[in-house]
């Protein structure tokens, strides 16, 4: 007898059975990867298979299990077009419970209640909400906005009713159009690879203004707007209850409380996402070219000013090059190595406990700062008045001691916590951090610090869960497993085919993940044809220097920009030009020009700038526009924005070609120093001060360090504003000499410096001797106190021996000393 089956393989029918078997498998497997456009009542989503996911009509979003950990998924809402990993996400169902790789469902049950169960055995989430008895239908889209909405269908077109969106459930992302009320919250993630609820906040207050709070497990505070400023000051209103704030699709953001800002590429319609990050700041992201993500906008610029950042008894540090730093006060040790937000513990028994809590010295830290747990408050206090006031509180850890140009006294603040403590290089306050007398005498006050680690990778998270198993489960399990078994064979064809396409999506997701990395903060690079399209083909030059030519240009949302178009830059690659633009981009400060962004493309390398419309301070000055209250305050600010990039950037910019041409004034007078960071651009390879090849500068300007080869250092620029400060008190240009009428009745030639210095030294009165000095074209009368006090700074300034000039922050502080006004 012959066995039916053998002579089924035999027989000439075998081979087009198998085929057509295998094409037919293989088409159902490749049908499973069509992204399904939306998901009815009674079925689900599992995580079983990769490619379950809904897809917005313009492909723009998917929905569906997103991995997160090694065994770790969460139903989320993210951006398709690339493997951004957890930074794509823009919407997650469970954030706080991610569910297991296997047997884990979506699942819209007949009465439209959806809900996600982990595992197969446990509800993590739910909509809870249930149809109408009436409903016909209910649907779950994914719209081309990102938002995954419940839509329920009755018999009536009128009967068609959202039951639930994720847009009135944002997590920690906002997208364009999406409403965000007095309902909604935007909160951080815990930690770089773990999206579970983090400690900063955004939202409405009951004040009706948008805020960010700190909110950790022991304090909350919030830090935005920043907390000394009364809303108004900070330029809100608090009278619109409608707590409404909208990002439209342009990058144009409203809030009801009168808060705005453009995006940085305002104007394009591209993919955006605002997200409140780990770091406690809210930003916004552009898509570029379809695959990086860029910041075209911030919240905060200081990184310090994020409350909780360090933790307790810790003090942050920001500088452009490294980035965010904390240490722990002297005295203290960290709490837990791998989390700085639990912060730092004292090495010694809190003072409460010690016998006589009234032992303790104070070890002091000028331009330290805590924020807030002033345990109480002392206007007018000496300093040993303050020390013996702390003394008196056994739980006061230290004080701050600060002097009040408002009042012309120090101000004493006992500090209960130590907390949000930063450095900032211009604070005129001292810190005292208080120890117990035997600790001093020890080794113990070393400052630990290390820069936050961000290398986390997210792929570390595992969950343990156990799987559910029901003995039916089981029994289905096995019947499948012999069907399978059945199936192979026939199906090996179908298998290599999907195996291929399988491997070929892998191939080009792990590219797209190599290519994702955050463009510069605030900041975006443009392609040359678009800035020769903004500059109408570099029609309008405004300026031009050693380094290149400026032109106007009109961007995108009719911002006014200024192009800078380098020349010159034959030598530097684009790595080292985009290094060095990416650390300029990322200075800030009011008194800094702001760069929107760069273009480097084959050998152009150009630079946008904010446009300053009323000019230099060049122009202003020879107009004569400036009265002397005006140029005391460009003084000031001048040498803080300096100041800041000196200091807080460790001296690592030099600006190298401080003149009146390169401070840019707004419409307000508020100096901007322009061209920092040039110096370093036009000279890689060079880096170290003291080996600059070429001479920088503009003649009258220079230090004499640069005409006798000597070591270059911050203070070229220094003796550069000392010139620019003698320029504006005189009028005179310091590129040309005075004539000048000496004693024997000869004239002669003099340099600037001499000619003020000679005059100066005069044995006349000093109002007599300024008289003789002062620009005289200028209206109104002047302040002689004030300008003494420039005259004698610029002096100083233009000292032959760098080591007699002052720094810049020491500069502000003389300026500041002398000013009566509350805040210039
Ligand atoms: C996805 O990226 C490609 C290029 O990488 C781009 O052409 C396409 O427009 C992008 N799609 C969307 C929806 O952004
Ligand atoms: C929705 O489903 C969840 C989980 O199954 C359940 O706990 C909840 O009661 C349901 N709600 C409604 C309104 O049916
Ligand atoms: C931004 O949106 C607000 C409110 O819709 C509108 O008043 C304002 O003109 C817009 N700004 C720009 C630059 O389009
Ligand atoms: C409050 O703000 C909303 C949204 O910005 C605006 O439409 C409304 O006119 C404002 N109301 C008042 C009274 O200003
Ligand atoms: C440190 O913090 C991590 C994360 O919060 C936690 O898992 C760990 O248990 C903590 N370690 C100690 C020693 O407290
Ligand atoms: C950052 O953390 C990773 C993983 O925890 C570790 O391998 C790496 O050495 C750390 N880097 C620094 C600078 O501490
Ligand atoms: C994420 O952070 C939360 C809160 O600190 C913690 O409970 C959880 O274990 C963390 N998850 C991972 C995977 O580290």
């Amino acid at each position: 007898m012959r066995n039916p089956i053998f002579f089924f393989f035999s027989s000439s029918l075998f081979m087009p059975v198998l085929l057509f078997l295998a094409i037919s498998f293989s088409l159902t497997s490749s049908s499973s990867v069509h992204r399904e456009r939306f998901l009815r009542r009674g079925s689900a989503l599992s995580v079983d298979d990769p490619d379950d996911v809904l897809s917005s009509p313009n492909g723009a979003f998917f929905a569906g299990f997103h991995q997160v950990g090694r065994n770790a998924y969460l139903f989320a809402v993210w951006f398709s077009n690339q493997s951004c990993m957890l930074d794509c996400i823009v919407w997650m169902a469970n954030r706080d419970e991610p569910v297991n790789g296997k047997h884990s469902k979506l699942i819209l049950d007949k009465h439209g209640n959806l809900s996600l169960t982990d595992a197969g055995y446990k509800v993590v989430w739910s909509t809870d909400i249930a149809s109408s008895s009436s409903a016909t239908d209910v649907r779950l889209h994914l719209l081309d906005s990102g938002n995954l909405v419940l839509h329920s269908f009755g018999p009536r077109p009128s009967d068609h009713t959202v039951m639930w969106q994720s847009f009135d459930h944002p997590t920690n992302t906002l997208l364009p159009e999406q409403k965000f009320t007095r309902f909604t919250e935007l909160v951080s993630s815990r930690a770089r690879g773990n999206i579970s609820l983090g400690y900063y906040k955004f939202y409405f207050d009951n004040d009706n203004i948008l805020r960010l709070l700190y909110s950790g497990p022991e304090i909350s505070s919030v830090y935005w707007p920043h907390p000394y400023l009364l809303p108004w000051d900070s330029g809100r209103s608090t009278y619109n209850d409608s707590r409404v704030a909208l990002l439209d699709s342009l990058g144009n953001f409203t809030s009801s409380d009168g808060w705005k800002f453009l995006a940085s590429d305002y104007g394009e319609k591209i993919p955006r996402r605002m997200t409140l990050d780990i770091d406690g700041n809210v930003r916004l992201y552009s898509l570029l070219w379809s695959r990086e993500w860029a910041v075209s906008w911030q919240a905060i610029n200081t990184p310090c000013l994020v409350h909780g950042i360090c933790g307790p008894n810790a003090v942050c540090q920001h500088n452009a090059r490294s980035g965010r730093s904390c240490s722990c006060a002297p005295g203290y040790e960290r709490k837990n190595l791998s989390d700085w937000s639990q912060g730092c513990k004292p090495k010694f028994e809190r003072f409460c406990k010690l016998l006589d809590p009234e032992t303790g010295e104070f070890i002091h830290f000028p331009h330290q700062d805590f924020y807030g747990y002033d345990g109480d408050f002392h206007p007018d206090y000496t300093l040993n008045q303050c020390k013996k006031r702390c003394l008196e509180l056994c739980n006061c850890k230290g004080f701050q001691y600060k002097f009040q140009k408002e009042s012309g006294k120090h101000d004493c603040k006992p500090k209960v916590l130590l907390l949000n403590g930063r450095v900032v290089a211009n604070d005129p306050g001292t810190f005292y951090i208080r120890f117990p007398k035997a600790i001093l005498s020890s080794d113990q006050i070393q400052q630990e610090s290390s820069t936050l680690n961000c290398s986390h990778s997210p792929k570390d998270v595992e969950l343990h869960r156990v799987y559910s198993r029901s003995h039916k489960s089981e029994l289905l399990l096995k019947i499948l497993l012999i069907l399978a078994v059945v199936i192979a064979g026939f199906e090996a064809l179908g298998v290599l085919l999907v195996l291929c396409f399988v491997t070929e999506t892998r191939k080009t997701k792990g590219e797209a993940r190599q290519g994702y990395h955050l463009a510069p903060m605030g900041f975006r690079r443009y392609t040359y044809a678009e800035l020769r399209k903004a500059t109408r083909n570099f029609r309008e030059e405004i300026g031009r220097g050693a380094v290149g030519s400026v032109y106007r240009a009109i961007l995108s949302g009719d911002r006014i920009a200024a192009v800078k178009r380098l020349n010159d830059m034959s030598l530097h690659g684009e790595d080292a030009f985009l290094a060095e633009v990416s650390m300029i981009g990322k200075l800030n400060h009011m008194n800094l020009i702001e760069l929107w962004g760069y273009c480097a493309e084959g050998k152009h390398r150009l630079l946008v700038y904010e446009c300053m419309e009323p000019g230099s301070l060049a122009e202003n000055l020879s107009k004569g526009k400036l009265d002397w209250g005006k140029r005391f305050d460009v003084a000031v600010r001048a040498a803080r924005g300096l100041a800041y990039l000196h200091e807080e950037c460790l001296e690592w910019v030099l600006h190298c070609d401080v003149k009146p041409q390169n401070i840019l004034l707004d419409l307000n007078y508020q100096p901007k120093v322009a061209d920092f960071g040039l110096s370093k651009l036009l000279n890689r390879g060079d880096v170290k001060h003291s080996s600059f090849s070429k001479i920088r500068g503009t003649r009258g300007y220079m230090a004499p360090e640069w005409v006798y080869n000597l070591s270059i250092t911050s203070k070229v620029d220094v003796y550069s504003y000392g010139i620019v400060l003698l320029e504006m008190v005189t009028g005179r240009s310091p590129g040309r000499d005075v004539l000048e009428t000496n004693a024997g009745g000869e004239t002669e030639y003099r340099g600037l410096t001499s000619w003020v210095k000679q005059k100066m030294s005069g044995e006349f009165p000093t109002a007599t001797r300024i008289e003789e000095i002062v620009d005289r074209s200028i209206e109104g009368g002047y302040d002689m106190k004030k300008v003494e006090v420039l005259v004698a700074v610029a002096l100083q300034c233009v000292a032959d021996d760098k080591d007699d000039r002052p720094t810049m922050s020491q500069v502000v502080e003389m300026l500041h000393r002398c000013t009566n006004e509350a805040e210039i």
